[in-house]
């Protein structure tokens, strides 16, 4: 049996220069994509991969996210006061319940690795989730977290989302080298954090979905900044590899940078193309603009 995995971390620090100025006064993460923040697409992807307890490392000025997980009391009357059920249901939809969150704060931006440094504590000592909220994932049957679930529940140890990306990209990512053969989850040999371009072991990307033992924690203690000045998670699953397993599973779907302004708008698109509700009116507003 291996341990079930409750928790999930979501590090939501950064601070979303791409952005600017849209992202002066509101964090990147409550950008919205249809009609959610993004970072609400990641939770909901969480949850329905049965995690139960959302933890966020934020940073300053990134209150607003902590009151979007709260309920809104005044609001939630006023609109029953005047029988908007429908509106109502949205706002309640995906709420975490009483003690389900945890907030804690990265206070300085050392980089990914660090930031799940910081949720040691909220985390404890069991396996947990890490979602990258720039990445969202459109799947139509498991989420791409479930999926993940999914292949712990036969091989334990750690499991990481990979995708492949064309060989000119790879220096922008973390990168996994995965042992021969066929089937879409398979061992990982080696991995590497944003290799010199030409220097790729595969062109399989680190994709921004991990489940982690918590020995990581450890290793994280003493990590040394890597590439880019930064404490790298990477670095650290490196170190973790010489002693617990690591699979990289080639999930189904489509994963979206929303750290990018054209992979957000793309994403915006795709997920309203997906809603039965906008699909027609959208078609024919994309139609009109040629
Ligand atoms: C981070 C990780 C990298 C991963 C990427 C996915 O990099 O360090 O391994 O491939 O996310 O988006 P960042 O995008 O923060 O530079």
């Amino acid at each position: 049996m291996t341990a079930p995995i409750r928790k999930a971390v979501f590090p939501v620090a950064g601070l979303g220069t791409r952005f600017l100025p849209a992202t002066k006064a509101m964090p990147k993460e409550m950008l919205t994509v249809v009609d959610k923040p993004v970072i609400q697409h990641v939770v909901d992807e969480a949850r329905a991969a049965g995690i139960e307890h959302f933890i966020f490392v934020t940073g300053r000025n990134k209150g607003v996210i902590e009151d979007h997980f709260d309920r809104q009391v005044e609001l939630e009357q006023e609109l029953e006061k005047r029988g908007k059920t429908d509106e109502l249901a949205a706002l309640k939809a995906g709420l975490p319940g009483p003690g389900q969150t945890s907030f804690t704060r990265q206070q300085a931006p050392l980089g990914l690795g660090h930031a799940v440094w910081c949720a040691r504590d909220l985390v404890g000592n069991e396996p947990f989730a890490l979602l990258l909220p720039d990445v969202l994932v459109q799947s139509n049957g498991r989420t791409c977290l479930a999926q993940l679930m999914d292949v712990y529940a036969t091989t334990g140890g750690n499991v990481i989302a990979v995708e492949e990306v064309p060989e000119d990209l790879t220096h922008q990512y973390g990168i996994v080298d995965i042992e021969d053969g066929a089937g879409s989850s398979r061992r990982i040999k080696g991995m590497v954090e944003k290799p010199a371009p030409g220097t790729a072991p595969s062109n399989l990307i680190i994709m921004g979905r991990y489940l982690l033992q918590p020995e990581i924690f450890d290793i994280l203690e003493a990590q040394e900044r890597g590439a880019g000045g930064e404490i790298q998670i990477t670095d650290a699953m490196i170190a973790l590899l010489e002693r617990q397993l690591f699979t990289a599973v080639s999930y189904e779907g489509k994963s979206f940078d929303c750290g990018s302004k054209a992979g957000f708008l793309a994403a915006n698109i795709a997920f309203a193309l997906q809603r039965a509700d906008l699909r027609p009116a959208l078609l024919q507003e994309i139609r009109k603009l040629n």
